[in-house]
């Protein structure tokens, strides 16, 4: 089970100052279980893991065997909570190098949708050029823009390569069970669906097929991520005292409260570089409204000690650090020794590389506390299916806690329409005249 470790935030808030916000916490979980939260129409994510039978995941399984068997490639569409869990997942349990490994005995996952970049469509189309490519379209409104976008891209490019008939096969979408263009297209052309349901918000999302597909396709273990999630579920449901969720969201909260504005999170494993996107969004869109809200950042260590360090070590104190620990790593690889010795470090030589990154993660956790920065340490024990699936349910019930400390409506994004509304209105959507006439006036 995950190991919350608060102790190198106790320069910075008391023990007490956490501890006396349990009544608060507990408050908090009940608005969540009763339902009497802002937002109370978005708690389906809340037993999800419970709530997923054999059944669902044996035809997510089947669905994602057929695409394995008919695709070299397979495109993810989606943007925001409809890509971020299935690529932070997929990248953190992939082999590194998993692009120059493909030996074509599984498909290539690729990920579009989730930008406007002409160059990055236009190459991705070109790569699938030639290729037995399939799609799964992944979008719970059915009309955003770049996920709708690229679809068109791809269904046209899919029917003209494979023919009408395996393209229908081979395009999956996961949408609203009734509303919206991705649903239409589905009925329409009788592509294999599924149901985002109407209670589970995009960011709550990767535990339904919106992630559970992608990766069952990318070949790994969704029936061990789910029970990771389960097992997380049970243990974040425990008193305050044995619940690192509840925890964490306290401590966030007491740091946040003594001027703690931003959180960085940190990992010592660069396959976990997605999970930190996924965790940026899930509790910068959930908390970041009314004026307030943790800014989320994110590091990669100790790649960005030599970038960020500095920052993190001596600029404006306004920060915190969450560091997410694996405890075993899954090779074992030696310091070599060297005869010359040229650069000193023959002193670890046959140390495992493992042990000299943890002592990095442990010096820079102190020199950092040195320095003014809170820290909080989350560690799994392996970076493995089971592992990813506590910690997923382990930030989600966190966020909503949280977010109910703060008194903001944890499952609404209304902030992320003011784009939309001005692009719209420069683009001279039909129904945006006004918005076009008022934001040309601006800009003359
Ligand atoms: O968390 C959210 O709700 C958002 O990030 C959405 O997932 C994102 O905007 C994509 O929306 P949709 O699935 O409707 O295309």
């Amino acid at each position: 089970m995950i190991k919350l470790d608060i102790i190198k935030t106790a320069p910075f808030v008391s023990a007490e100052t956490i501890n006396a916000l349990a009544p608060r916490v507990v408050e908090a979980q009940n608005a969540l279980e009763a339902g009497t939260c802002p937002g109370n129409d978005f708690l389906g994510w809340l037993h999800l893991p419970s709530s997923i039978t054999p059944a669902f995941l044996a035809d997510i399984k089947a669905t994602a065997a057929a695409l394995r068997e008919e695709c070299d490639a397979v495109v993810v569409a989606g943007i925001g909570g409809s890509y971020l869990g299935a690529k932070a997942v997929i990248e953190a349990l992939s082999n590194s190098f998993q692009w120059l490994l493909a030996d074509g005995k599984a498909p290539v996952i690729l990920f579009a949708g989730n930008n406007i970049g002409e160059d990055y469509l236009s190459e991705l189309t070109a790569y699938l050029r030639g290729k037995r490519f399939g799609v799964i379209n992944i979008s719970k409104s059915g009309t955003t823009t770049e996920t709708a976008l690229a679809f068109r891209l791809l269904k046209k490019q899919c029917e003209e390569q494979r023919g009408k008939d395996v393209a229908k096969r081979v395009i999956v979408a996961i949408t609203d069970a009734k509303r919206g263009a991705a649903r239409t297209c589905a009925d329409k052309e009788g592509y294999k669906s599924y149901v985002i349901p109407d209670n589970v918000g995009g960011r709550f999302s990767v535990l339904t097929p919106v992630g559970l597909l992608p990766i069952a396709v990318a070949g790994f273990d969704i029936d061990a991520l789910v029970r990771g999630a389960q097992d997380m579920e049970k243990t974040a449901a425990a008193p305050f005292a044995e619940n690192p969720a509840a925890q964490y969201a306290a401590t966030r909260y007491a740091l946040y409260m003594a001027g703690k504005k931003i959180e960085i999170l940190a990992n010592y494993q660069p396959k976990l570089h997605f999970m930190a996107e996924w965790w940026k969004q899930l509790f910068g869109e959930s908390e970041g409204k009314d004026g307030k809200g943790i800014y989320p950042a994110s590091v990669d260590l100790t790649t960005d000690l030599h970038s960020m360090g500095q920052w993190i070590q001596e600029g404006e104190r306004t920060i915190f650090e969450t560091v997410i620990s694996v405890e075993k790593a899954e090779h074992t690889l030696l310091f070599p020794c060297d005869e010359e010795n040229l650069d000193g470090l023959n002193f670890l030589a046959g140390k495992r590389v493992d042990e000299v990154n943890k002592m990095a993660e442990l010096g820079t956790q102190l020199a950092h506390v040195d320095g003014g920065v809170p820290n909080i340490r989350i560690a799994i024990e392996r970076l493995d299916a089971y592992h990813l699936g506590q910690l997923i349910y382990f930030f989600e019930k966190a966020c909503g806690i949280h977010c109910q400390l703060l008194g903001v409506n944890a499952f609404n994004q209304p902030g992320v329409e003011a784009y939309k509304k001005n692009m719209f209105a420069l683009l001279g959507k039909p129904g945006y005249e006004k918005e076009t006439e008022a934001i040309k006036n601006r800009l003359k």
